[in-house]
């Protein structure tokens, strides 16, 4: 096997080349969609709009953190000002911070935090912070957990472990550790109770909120109880390896290996992860997003282990990114849709309409454009 340094080596030049083509889109696509929240879009491949309807969305951050990611690359102010406006716009949430959940890391964290990082925004960082308050305010005392919706605050889901990078921050960023302890809290109880001894995932766990028992887990967005929802594996999978990078605990690296190991296993045939990896073969419903999300992760991994050990996983990132690229691409700057074959959920018993398969997902399009940077070499880390 190659060293992890030597697969970035002989793939600098595709990913050039890919990159090129993300910002000779992107650029069109960041004047056209400025003054949006787009979350996924219609049949012309334009992007809808979540501001005046669903300000409180949880994927609100994703476009606006993608331009900043591409001002960050690129130095284009024209990404800077669509990733300030989509901060504004994202300020419509806050009259509705009953109805926010625990997903405000993904919301705010990689866009105000981001602005924040770049460009010093007091306003960002008071905006971060806040979000920080609200996601420690979900822990549960004696469960030790962070609860994921306000409807009940008996179930954790694997998706939070993407939201504790907020968590690490407002520690760092103030000098104190409470905000830290309520994440290593969580991932720990992750650890034990969502990441199967194979390395496959549950995505939601009901809990005793006064001992933090499991009572019954849930298939969630996944195929059923006991199957294994690939976005639910890359948010593990990344998750852990930000949890490794922020704490340095080696348990977080070893989940992050064994969930990566067991995602590897499950989509070597084309690279291509099927929205969840124990439903039926047929019909082949892919999911673009946890591909990307699992890319980003399968590259950190790779850069926090020896060079040696590191290269298997960079190849995983490296043949999922390619096979993507040739599946799931569009780069046509016409129309605002980069990375399709997005799936949001796909319950056992669901018709194609209900499961919600094979859509535009803006977050695709974020985690692709964040792993092909990785793949050049940029340092600028949103988590
Ligand atoms: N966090 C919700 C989802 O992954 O669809």
């Amino acid at each position: 096997m190659k060293t992890y340094k030597q697969i970035l080596d002989e793939n600098r030049q595709w990913a050039e080349e890919i990159f090129a083509k993300i910002d000779n889109k992107m650029s069109a696509v960041a004047l056209r969609s400025r003054d949006k929240l787009p979350s996924t879009a219609d049949e012309n491949g334009i992007h809808n709009d979540m501001k005046d309807t669903d300000p409180q969305w949880w994927t609100n951050g994703f476009f606006g953190s993608m331009n900043l990611l591409l001002y960050e690359h690129t130095g284009n102010e024209e990404y800077l000002k669509t990733a300030k406006s989509s901060e504004k716009l994202l300020d419509l949430a806050m009259p509705k911070l009953d109805k926010l959940n625990h997903d405000v890391g993904f919301m705010w964290h990689i866009l105000s935090g981001g602005l924040y990082k770049l460009t010093g925004d007091m306003n960002s960082r008071t905006r971060n912070l806040f979000m920080a308050c609200h996601l420690s305010a979900r822990y549960v005392y004696g469960g030790d957990y962070i609860s994921a919706w306000p409807s009940s605050p008996k179930y954790s889901i694997i998706d939070c472990m993407m939201n504790l990078p907020i968590l690490y921050w407002a520690s760092e960023e103030i000098g104190d550790d409470r905000f830290k302890r309520i994440a290593i809290a969580h991932a720990d109880m992750t650890e034990r109770q969502h990441i199967r001894d194979d390395g496959s995932v549950i995505h939601i766990v009901e809990h005793d909120r006064d001992t933090g028992e499991t009572i019954k887990t849930h298939g969630g967005q996944g195929y059923e109880d006991g199957s294994s929802w690939s976005r639910g594996q890359s948010w593990a999978l990344y998750g852990f390896i930000i949890s490794y990078i922020h704490t340095k605990d080696e348990r977080y690296l070893n989940a992050a290996k064994r969930v990566a190991n067991y995602f590897i296993a499950a989509c070597t045939d084309d690279w291509l992860p099927r929205i969840d990896f124990r439903a039926p073969a047929e019909p082949v419903y892919y999911d673009s997003t946890a591909a990307g999300c699992a890319a980003c992760g399968l590259i950190e991994l790779a850069k926090a282990l020896p060079e040696n050990e590191g290269g298997m996983y960079m190849n995983g990132a490296v043949n999922i990114l390619r096979a993507m690229t040739e599946k799931f691409s569009n780069f046509d700057p016409s129309n605002d849709t980069m990375i399709l074959y997005g799936s949001g959920r796909y319950p056992v018993n669901c018709t194609p309409e209900r499961a919600s398969v094979h859509k535009y997902l803006v977050y695709a399009d974020f985690y692709y454009t964040e792993a092909i940077l990785k793949l050049l070499g940029s340092e600028f880390f949103v988590w």
